[in-house]
């Protein structure tokens, strides 16, 4: 048996797993460390109430002849597509049906498991930086060519993300077979507008590109000028593919359930130029490789279109949203270069001077027990930067800015001054938005 040697061609370890063993050795070192993290996307508030009584209702259904489930449909259960139909998309005036929608376990599996239906011989185009299944998920298919010195691959189309274009990448000059977007992005936290995401659309019609639209964060969106899927643009049902998540919306991070919407529009093309609609490619992978996301899970999803369930992922947003201003206004006050967290759980810092995104994340975790992701692993342009989330209590939220507010850099003493000057005014926005909601929620 011949391996696939492109996992040899890999780094040895995926970013979040190199950054949860750094993790773990901390804390054997420092067996009483009280650790804060705000590394890895994971929420922390609990799954709302109508879930989970939803999700007992299901297990009850298991337990009587008439009522179990056994395999479910592939594609997913005609309850919840219809009802995301419904409500993320026709209630919206956007036209996608229940049958262009196919339930999964997860948008990681979905961006990665996509590369099935396409050639191997794609050229594939991300920004950088960028969530890394993208890149891994495509060397693994064979589609990175090789490693170069700078870290790079050598067939993979990079388009640098850099504050001089406001983290946004360029529609490129040559035309690409595949091309993954996200907004709100992972890991800047910026957001494409309505006049970028025609661009992306027009190019990708232009040049025969498949658009694989990671819309994971879509929920965070709070600017109403902001497009929340790229179905709101004129003429996407033709290019694109949209992968959503339940994960940060609604706490499902543990349960795994999220949607990938493939219109019946949508083609792709042999070696002879004939069209196929990769509606049917991927319903027959689907078919093939999966037998769908978990019947008591799916009730528990479909339990978030009710009106208690909408309220339930306003509040959890609303609260990670003003752990992310929070972290906003309070790194930029600590002397940080501050990026993204208005529409986004994420948050893009830097310290001027300082290049290492690995050396930050190691002083921020040594001399103030705060975990946080290193922009290097998104990219070669995240060189320097560190990601920190929203995700974690308010209270912790807190307690972790005031900790990176006392570290001592070159450039120290001004920064905790500022900080210290920060936290002293009672009429921060940020700050009473969190007391606010941490009062009205008892936590
Ligand atoms: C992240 O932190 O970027 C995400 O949580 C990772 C993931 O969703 O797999």
């Amino acid at each position: 048996m011949y391996i696939n040697e492109n996992f040899i061609k890999l780094p040895q370890s995926y970013l979040f797993s190199t950054v949860a063993a750094k993790l773990k050795e901390y804390r054997a070192k420092h067996p009483d460390a009280d650790l804060i993290r705000m590394d890895i996307g994971d929420v922390t508030l609990p799954i709302a109430p109508c879930v989970v009584e939803a999700m007992h209702r299901a297990v009850d259904d298991m337990a009587s002849a008439e009522t179990f489930h056994g395999y479910g449909p592939e594609q997913g259960y005609p309850f919840l597509r219809e009802a995301i139909a419904t409500t993320d998309y026709q209630n919206r005036g956007i036209d996608i049906s229940a049958d262009d929608i196919f339930i999964s376990d997860g948008a990681k599996s979905d961006l990665g498991n996509l590369g099935n239906i396409y050639s191997k011989k794609s050229i594939i185009g991300v920004a950088d930086p960028g969530y890394p299944v993208y890149v891994d998920s495509s060397v693994m298919d064979g589609r990175g060519g090789e490693l170069l010195p700078d870290g790079r691959w050598s067939r993979i189309l990079y388009m640098d993300c850099l504050p001089e274009n406001g983290f946004k990448p360029a529609v490129p000059e040559r035309g690409v077979d595949v091309l993954f977007l996200c907004s709100p992005c992972n890991p800047t936290g910026t957001v494409f507008t309505r006049d970028e995401l025609t661009r992306w659309v027009e190019y990708a019609r232009r040049n025969k590109t498949l658009i694989i639209y990671d819309s994971a964060y879509e929920a965070f969106v709070q600017d109403p000028e902001i497009p929340r899927s790229i179905y709101e643009i004129e003429g996407a049902k033709e290019v694109a593919i949209e992968v959503r998540s339940f994960s940060k919306t609604a706490g499902f991070t543990g349960l795994r359930c999220g949607y990938t919407v493939v219109p019946k529009e949508l083609k792709g093309y042999d070696r002879e130029g004939n069209e196929y609609p990769l509606h049917q490619l991927w319903n027959r992978r689907q078919s093939t490789k999966f037998n769908g996301a978990s019947y008591i899970i799916q009730r528990g999803a479909e339990a978030l279109y009710t009106p208690e369930g909408r309220e339930a992922i306003k509040k959890n947003i609303d609260i990670y949203l003003s752990n992310a201003r929070y972290i906003r206004q309070a790194m930029e006050k600590a002397g940080f270069e501050v990026f993204g967290g208005e529409n986004s759980p994420y948050v893009w810092v830097k310290r001027r001077g300082e290049e290492d995104s690995w050396k930050l994340f190691e002083k921020i975790l040594h001399e103030a027990e705060v975990s946080s992701t290193p922009g290097i692993g998104f990219g070669e342009c995240g060189a320097g930067y560190i990601r920190l989330t929203g995700f974690n209590s308010p209270e912790n939220t807190h307690k972790a800015m005031e900790r990176v507010s006392k570290i001592k850099f070159d450039d120290a003493s001004e920064a905790t001054e500022n900080f210290t000057a920060f936290n002293d005014v009672k009429n921060i926005k940020a700050i009473d938005v969190l007391d606010d909601l941490t009062e009205k929620l008892g936590l």
